[in-house]
């Protein structure tokens, strides 16, 4: 999956265009950059690939998550609903723009269950957000419709989906603002990097003046800007930049590579009888990273994925077990073990996640997934597709 699997000469002369003028920051120094801007050439890709009326780089998909938030107007009070299957950027991002994180459960589809959202509305909610899980499109008509009826905003997570669509849309350009990440594991990389997309001109103007401390981005002096309100710095470099711009240029042949090997590992471990598929709602849109999987019990998917692992499959998850993506091992989050004190704001109104039992465990206890990689070759995906399906078969 990730991007550096396959960093040739573009990244290096990219960044090579940068180091020759030195202006490796995004903003000013006009006149020492040769027309050089990184920054704006990659949001004109993500635009451009992803169909988004406005695009905003920043430095990461959490900073990119926390300015959206900031943008859509949430701060203290409000409750933003969020799955319990995702990365703890969500819950961070969430209460750094001083709101609440409330955990609805995941479906099938291994993202936001729409039922389940109903369920965690209160009067104090103001945004659902779905995370496009390993590539693929939550349920988003239906959890557009209950924002519509319920008068809530809709922010994509798409930090694991860029490039993946959901009936011919771009996934995170659906809602009123989505993200997307581009740290070093994910399939388009800047080695760090996120983004804001957003079809609304007052979304995007309020983000791009927040990530940059405010600065309206109106002068060419960046001491004479004016600060319509206050912001923070979460910008990114031109060098980050930079090796965007030459992975953009690659996106949709990675998305082909990862297609075809996501066939050939599906057509491998769906001859198992024990196995039965994630719902994906719509193939021709998933960006393919993963190929994800449920077996019969959670002793029988820890099992599958330790002999996979000890087979040399590279890229195996089971994510019941893992600390960062699934609620289970998030003590830090639900034993509150704060740096620092925390806004009661925040906390007043947020449930003892130590004491809640999620349903979504079922799934997930039973849940394997296997990221592509893009640098399999000669037959090397088959290969890895068959030694994978022959480890799970032995533990069953
Ligand atoms: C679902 C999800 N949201 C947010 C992020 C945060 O992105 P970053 O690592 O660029 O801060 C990630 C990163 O893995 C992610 O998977």
């Amino acid at each position: 999956m990730p991007g550096w699997e396959m960093f040739d000469e573009s990244e290096k002369r990219q960044i090579d265009e940068v180091m020759e003028t030195g202006v490796i920051m995004r903003y000013g120094f006009d006149a020492n950059r040769k027309g050089r801007w990184k920054a704006r050439e990659m949001e004109d890709a993500i635009r451009g690939l992803t169909g988004a009326k406005h695009a905003l780089l920043v430095a990461d998909g959490t900073a990119a998550l926390t300015t959206a938030l900031a943008a859509l107007g949430v701060g203290a009070g409000d409750e933003v609903i969020m799955p319990p299957f995702t990365f703890v950027a969500s819950f961070e991002s969430i209460m750094m723009a001083g709101a609440t994180p409330v955990l609805a459960e995941v479906d099938d589809t291994l993202c936001l269950s729409p039922e389940s959202v109903r369920d965690a509305i209160t009067p104090a909610t103001k945004v659902v957000m779905p995370v496009h899980m390993c590539g693929a499109a939550a349920k988003i008509d239906e959890l557009q419709g209950i924002c519509r009826e319920k008068n809530l905003l809709l922010l994509e997570d798409a930090c694991q989906a860029f490039g993946a669509t959901y009936k011919g849309k771009g996934l995170g350009t659906i809602g009123d603002a989505g993200c997307y990440s581009f740290d070093f594991n994910k399939m388009v990389t800047c080695g760090e990097g996120g983004a804001v997309v957003t079809n609304s001109r007052e979304v995007y103007d309020k983000a791009e003046r927040y990530h940059d401390h405010g600065h309206d981005h109106k002068n060419s002096d960046r001491g004479l800007e004016d600060h319509p309100f206050l912001g923070y710095n979460y910008r990114i470099t031109e060098l980050h930049a930079a090796i965007g711009v030459a992975q953009a240029a690659k996106a949709e042949r990675f998305i082909a590579i990862h297609k075809e090997n996501k066939k050939i590992f599906k057509d491998a471990i769906g001859t198992i009888p024990e196995v039965t598929f994630r719902t994906i709602l719509d193939h021709d849109g998933d960006s393919a990273t993963f190929l994800t999987f449920f077996l019969p019990t959670e002793e029988l998917a820890r099992s599958a994925a330790k002999a996979m692992k000890e087979a040399g499959t590279e890229g195996v998850f089971h994510w019941f077990d893992n600390n960062w993506h699934y609620v289970r091992n998030w003590d830090h989050f639900k034993n509150r073990k704060f740096i620092s004190p925390v806004s009661s704001d925040i906390l007043k109104g947020m449930k003892d996640y130590s004491k809640v039992k999620f349903k979504s465990d079922e799934l997930l206890s039973r849940c394997v997934s296997i990221s592509m990689k893009m640098g399999w070759k000669d037959g090397g995906a088959q290969r890895a597709a068959q030694n994978a399906a022959r480890a799970i078969k032995s533990v069953l």
